[in-house]
């Protein structure tokens, strides 16, 4: 026995597309077999079955609905799989033989179009050679295109980790290549596709070919790309690859943007994650962050465009200056407001729906929804003519009249059209002469077939006579058995029921003829006129597409002014300068969800102000001021106004986020050595243009371990020539200390006011260290029995009365006294001890000094965090952390 012949077919197209789920076309079902039937029942959670496929026996199969397959395609995308979809190219029914199967696209995570409002997804494409990267970015729901190129691979890991590629092109590695492994890694710890595809013979000439054919130039020049080669095949490679899955030319692709030239603040996942950028850390939702309280927008397309500020904020003071000016003009004029927001609400996403139309996957519905939306512009237009703001009348400037195609599709179209084109029926009577001839022809048969049918009855006196029609014989007429009798010798017999005969005549055949033939003639016609207005809208794509850009500009900016005008933001004011002063500045998201709560603090950092050590107890307010701190910074360069009564704040260039192990509760691999891996990231990565936000570091560890490395960073953070602006809040308030030995530290803390019934939380943020922890106090507040706080406080009491006996003071009771040594930058190290310990009932565990605590000292003090990569970095800290154990150990046995 051979192999079925269709299973033969499924074979044969199959190793076409090794690395997609082949879903092959068998009648109303989209199948799947073997081992790709295997996959996608377990991801798609559907029965698995099997089919014979002749000398392979009987084969795992699982099949979904072809009505329903693009959300079971979508979930196989989501879940990082590709798709094949194999479709039949004629009627089963006239096929002789098997049927003809082809495929006709291939969807993959990055190149799936998705339904409705969803993040954006890029496919990015990666080259390197000649010692230079290059990359393709692209997003073929709304065709937008950018590419850049690059010395080397920082700055393309630092755009990969903005962007979030949903797949990331590669070539083949011909041999272990330190490219490809990179890529490969960093795919891979994210999760992201990784495709990879073989390199053409003469990569960088195909792919420039590529990019020349996609946008209709004759070389590279007038795209900009001619000085460079790497972007450029970068994106000849990308576009190939769209062009190999959509099956045909994507005409609604951009020409690319250049990403060396927009700088971006920086701001990496991590640092995304914890200040909840656009989405909140437990529960991954939008509400609740910042996006979801900056963003409302009327538009996708603006949606997008917000998102898209809030990843990616200016580094240009020029630039936030007109942005700035923008959302003045918009939150001193509530009316314009108002009104352009009306406007707004009425376009739909002109950007997605303009990219089904270049897809070939437009409805009626879909041009009716663009061209509705195109007639509302002029309107939005106007509002901004006159305005005082340079970016809000260059935007509405710059939206192209498309009135004209507006009126023709509107004429063209019903007012409420069919969802889908296939059966007609969605071009308005008296638009095209043709198809209303043809109309009429069909509706001039239905009366004639009333008519006849008449005649006939009369005729023949048969009273229950009647015309009727079915798919196998067309038009007949039904005669009841008790009335075959009466049947003319004309009639013609056709076929025989259990109750009735039916019958045709020559003169109702060739009427058959006409009113099928008319109406399928209509709906031919309409189709047509549809494909041509879907020409029309294509020969003004770029017209369209500018106009959605504008439009999203317009939006965005109506938002930020609205969100600015509803909470009482200040216009920031955004220099050159180092530096970040804000006054009485409350946290956006906090204050949002409290209204009329938050208790507003001050922030200063600069000159001599580079590190502010924020200490006090728990549940003060020292990671809200923290993230509030950021969160300002973040919004002036967005080009938003800010929850302060004043700020000035100094470009910088990047912000660097880490929260303490035990905070972290999002991250699920919560452990000290991502901690410490991240944290090597930020001390070897950090200009004295930075930003960096450090809460509680250290205390994934023991006390010693995480004080010493807490107090180590703190050193390195203020290098002279790298000294990022730092926020340092820890619970380890010992370290306040320190602070007067390093060049540009100031204490502050979030200060707690002591009452008889305990300690309130005043949330306000005064420049003095805090003067003790209050941990028993907050434990009280959390319901702590009396008689545990109560031998609590016993316990403090006595270890308090050790320390200073032991010559500590109060504060410095679990920690060593600070002393002075040689080293690249100041190191502070312990006190000599003053005299030995007394008895007493509870033995400090108090490493006072003593050759191990020297010796771990002066080690830590060599330790130049900046030389280390993240890998020495480990290795150092865990051997610090034992010996910091032993010393530990020593200090408990003493
Ligand atoms: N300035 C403020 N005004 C009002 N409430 C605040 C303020 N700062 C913090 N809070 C609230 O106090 C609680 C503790 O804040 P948090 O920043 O987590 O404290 P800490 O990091 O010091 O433990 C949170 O519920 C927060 O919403
Ligand atoms: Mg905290």
């Amino acid at each position: 026995m051979s192999l079925t012949p269709m299973m033969k077919q499924y074979l044969e197209t199959k190793a076409q597309h090794p690395d997609a789920l082949l879903m092959f076309r068998l009648g109303d079902f989209y199948e799947l077999f073997m081992d790709d039937a295997v996959t996608a029942a377990r991801a798609l959670d559907i029965t698995l079955t099997g089919r014979d496929a002749g000398s392979y026996g009987r084969v795992p199969m699982c099949g979904v609905p072809y009505h329903a397959a693009e959300q079971y395609i979508a979930r196989l995308i989501d879940q990082g799989y590709s798709v094949a979809i194999c479709e039949q190219m004629e009627d089963p029914k006239l096929a002789k033989g098997l049927v003809r199967r082809e495929v006709v696209r291939v969807v993959t995570p990055g190149t799936h179009v998705q339904e409705g409002e969803a993040g954006p997804r890029y496919l990015a494409s990666a080259v390197y050679r000649g010692g230079r990267w290059g990359t393709g970015v692209i997003d073929i729901s709304t065709g937008e295109v950018w590419c850049a190129e690059y010395a080397d691979e920082g700055p393309l890991a630092d755009l990969f980790e903005q962007w979030r590629p949903s797949e990331v092109l590669v070539y083949e590695p011909a041999k272990e290549d330190a490219a490809y492994a990179w890529l490969r890694a960093w795919t891979e710890a994210r999760q992201v596709r990784m495709t990879v595809r073989p390199e053409p013979r003469q990569p960088d000439a195909q792919q420039h070919q590529a990019v020349c054919e996609q946008y209709g130039v004759p070389n590279l020049v007038p795209l900009d790309l001619d000085g460079r080669p790497v972007a450029a095949e970068a994106l000849g490679f990308g576009l190939t690859y769209v062009r190999e899955t959509q099956r045909q030319l994507v005409a609604h692709l951009r020409p690319p943007r250049m990403l060396e030239r927009e700088a971006f603040l920086v701001v990496d996942q991590t640092a995304r994650r914890n200040l909840e950028l656009v989405e909140t850390q437990r529960t991954r939702q939008r509400r609740g962050s910042l996006l979801g309280l900056l963003d409302v927008t009327c538009t996708a397309m603006g949606a997008r465009l917000l998102r898209r500020w809030v990843e990616r904020p200016l580094v240009d003071v020029a630039r936030i200056g007109e942005r700035l000016d923008a959302v003045g003009a918009l939150t001193g004029d509530a009316l314009l407001r108002a009104q352009a927001r009306e406007y707004l609400k009425r376009v739909f996403d002109l950007e997605r729906l303009v990219g089904k139309v270049a897809l070939g996957s437009a409805t009626p519905r879909d041009l009716l929804a663009l061209a509705r939306s195109l007639s509302v512009l002029p309107d939005l237009c106007r509002l901004f003519t006159d305005s005082p703001s340079v970016l809000l009348r260059a935007s509405a400037a710059g939206i192209p009249d498309l009135t004209e195609l507006a009126d023709r599709i509107q004429r063209a179209l019903e007012d409420q059209p069919p969802a889908t084109a296939r059966d007609g029926g969605f071009i308005r009577a008296g638009f095209d002469p043709e198809l209303d001839a043809l109309r009429q022809i069909s509706r001039d048969a239905k009366g004639w077939l009333a008519e006849f049918e008449q005649r006939e009855r009369e005729r023949t006196g048969i009273r229950s006579l009647k015309v009727g029609y079915n798919k196998v014989f067309g038009y007949y007429i039904e005669v009841s058995k008790a009335n075959v009798h009466l049947v003319p010798d004309t009639y013609e017999r056709r076929q025989t029921l259990t109750g009735a005969e039916r019958y045709t005549l020559p003169e109702l055949k060739e009427r058959e003829e006409q009113i099928l033939t008319a109406a399928e003639r209509a709906v031919a016609r309409e189709l047509a006129l549809f494909e041509a207005l879907c020409q029309a809208v294509l020969d003004r794509l770029q017209d369209v597409q500018r106009a959605a850009e504008q439009v999203a500009v317009l939006d965005a900016l109506s938002a930020l002014a609205t969100v600015s005008a509803e909470h009482g933001y200040v216009r920031p004011e955004v220099v050159e300068e180092r530096g970040i002063y804000i006054r009485q500045g409350r946290h956006p998201v906090v204050e949002a969800a409290h209204p009329g709560r938050f208790v507003p603090n001050d922030a200063e950092l600069g000159e001599g102000r580079d590190l502010l050590l924020i200490t006090g107890p728990n549940m003060a307010g020292k990671s809200t001021y923290m993230r509030q701190v950021a969160l300002i910074v973040l919004l002036a360069h967005i080009g938003c106004f800010v929850p302060a009564a004043e700020a000035r704040i100094g470009l910088v260039d990047r912000i660097f986020t880490r929260i303490g192990a035990s905070d972290d509760l999002g991250a699920g691999q919560s452990t000290f050595m991502v901690e410490m891996v991240e944290l090597a990231q930020i001390l070897r990565q950090a200009s004295d243009r930075s930003l960096v936000l450090l809460d509680e570091i250290g205390r994934g560890t023991s006390t010693y371990d995480g004080m010493s490395i807490a107090e180590a960073v703190m050193e390195a953070l203020q290098q002279p020539g790298r000294r990022p602006l730092t926020l340092f809040a820890t619970h380890y308030h010992e370290l306040t200390a320190k602070v007067d030995r390093l060049p540009a530290a100031a204490n502050c803390s979030v200060a707690v006011q002591e009452t008889a019934e305990g300690i309130v939380f005043l949330h306000t943020v005064v420049n003095r260290p805090a003067d003790k922890s209050y941990g028993i106090q907050v434990a009280r507040l959390a319901g702590i029995p009396p008689e545990v706080i109560a031998r609590a406080e016993q316990l403090l009491a006595i270890r308090e009365a050790a320390a200073s006996d032991a010559g500590g003071g109060r504060e410095t009771a679990a920690t060593v006294a600070p002393r002075e040594v040689p080293g690249e930058y100041e190191a502070a190290v312990v006190a000599e001890p003053k005299g030995p310990p007394k008895d007493g009932p509870v033995p400090l565990p108090l490493p006072l000094a003593g050759p191990l605590v020297d010796e771990l000292l002066s080690r830590l003090a060599k330790v130049d965090v900046l030389r280390l990569t993240p890998l020495e970095a480990m290795q150092v800290l865990h051997e610090l952390a034992e010996q910091a154990r032993e010393v530990a150990a020593w200090g408990g046995s003493r």
